[in-house]
């Protein structure tokens, strides 16, 4: 079985694996990369000789998440919070790409799995990244 490399062909491109994740994390953050506006983010945060590092421990988190593997320990939070110029409108074409690059390499309810983690996990860092709950509160009767 060649024809889809790092995927468990047996099930026809629908089982999960390590190394499909290692797939997917090297074909998106390669988007993420070249295009025009993720990429100036990206390599603002992230040296070129960082970049293995990043893609391993990217590959351990969604790891832990899809096969629940365990193997990420980190803050994402944090990391994000570090990353220079990220807005809530990114996160609509980080979402878009990675959904496109998933739909390269899995069958639908993969990627509709992958999906629906990745946007449970976009909406809870920009609640934490950008909600501001004072700005939300009703104003006191005068
Ligand atoms: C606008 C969208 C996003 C941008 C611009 C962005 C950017 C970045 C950057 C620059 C880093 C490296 C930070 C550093 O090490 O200093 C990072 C790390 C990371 N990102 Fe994102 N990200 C985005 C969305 C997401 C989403 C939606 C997820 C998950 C579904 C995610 C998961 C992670 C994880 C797990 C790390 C590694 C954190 C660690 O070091 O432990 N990111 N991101």
């Amino acid at each position: 079985m060649t024809d889809c490399p790092g995927i468990d062909c047996a099930q026809d491109r629908a089982a999960l694996s390590d190394d499909g994740i290692r797939l997917l994390v090297d074909r998106f953050y390669a988007k993420v990369r070249h295009d025009e506006e993720l990429g100036p983010i990206f390599a603002h945060a992230i040296a070129d000789e960082e970049w293995p590092a990043h893609l391993a421990t990217m590959r351990d988190f969604w790891s832990s998440i899809m096969l629940t593997s365990g193997r990420y320990h980190g803050n994402p939070v944090a990391a994000h919070r570090r990353a220079e110029g990220i807005t809530p409108a990114l996160f609509e074409r980080w979402l878009a790409l990675f959904a496109e690059t998933c739909a390269e390499l899995f069958d639908q309810t993969t990627v509709a799995a992958f999906m629906d983690k990745a946007r449970r996990i976009a909406t809870s860092l920009q609640l934490a990244l950008f909600y501001k709950p004072e700005q939300d509160r009703p104003r006191a009767a005068p």
